[in-house]
């Protein structure tokens, strides 16, 4: 078990333009620089294959928090993955993932593709649903210890979001692996069936859960 401590302030300072000027008079906003703080001196205790869900209206912190998960892991020697960094080689999709044909539709499998027009397929030729489960089939490849996923599902139909997500933490599980992901929608929890659940609200308020 490893502990992460996340602390994130921003210095607030406002452009002073002339319709900035004219929003903060007719609201009565004050334009002096504010500190804003997402998170202070939050601890959180992560194990290899911990499946991490974290959850939160827009704006409240998910993404800076992931961020600075996967930067702290990475000082301390693990190797992650990052969904949003995987770029596609315009290749056939069989030809992305595994070392062989059956790998490949078995990882594909386990993400959600298993029709053989998209195999055969290229990634520009795939609709951002399909490229997006490629991805994570590339996730499930890789051989990084921990695996990060924000905005997780976002662009799936919620029917298949709920079916990767179960799939997803049965395989990082399986394979030992820490798996994070970050989403407004609460619609996948049962599915991931979360070791460990941060709700992150406004301001610094957050509320961390074992479990779902
Ligand atoms: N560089 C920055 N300077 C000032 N504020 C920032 C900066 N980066 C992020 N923030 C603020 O920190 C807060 C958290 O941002 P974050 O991107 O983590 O939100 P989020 O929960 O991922 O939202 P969403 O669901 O919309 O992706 C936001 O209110 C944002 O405006
Ligand atoms: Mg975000």
């Amino acid at each position: 078990m490893t502990e992460y401590t996340i602390t994130r302030k921003f210095n607030t300072s406002v452009e002073r333009t002339p319709r900035v000027l004219e929003i903060a008079e007719s609201f009565g906003l004050g334009l002096s620089d504010k500190e804003f703080v997402v998170y202070d001196g939050l601890k959180i205790d992560i194990r290899p294959a911990d499946v991490v869900y974290i959850k939160g209206q827009s704006g409240s912190g998910k993404s800076l928090l992931l961020k600075d998960l996967s930067a702290q892991m990475i000082a301390g020697g693990l190797k992650v993955a990052d969904l949003n960094k995987i770029e596609l080689d315009e290749h056939p999709v069989v030809e992305l993932v595994g070392k062989d044909t059956n790998e490949a539709l078995d990882l594909l499998a386990k993400a959600g593709i298993s029709d053989a027009w998209i195999y055969i397929r290229k990634p520009s030729e795939l609709s951002d649903g399909q490229r997006y489960r490629l991805k994570l089939a590339m996730l499930m490849a890789s051989d990084a210890d921990v695996w990060i996923a924000d905005e997780f599902g976002a662009v799936l139909d919620r029917v298949t979001a709920r079916v990767v997500a179960f799939s997803m933490q049965k395989v990082s599980r399986r394979a030992g692996k820490t798996f994070m992901v970050a989403t407004t929608h609460e619609d996948m929890v049962t599915e991931l069936a979360p070791d460990l659940t941060i709700t992150k609200m406004f301001r610094e308020k957050v509320k961390i859960e074992a479990g779902a």
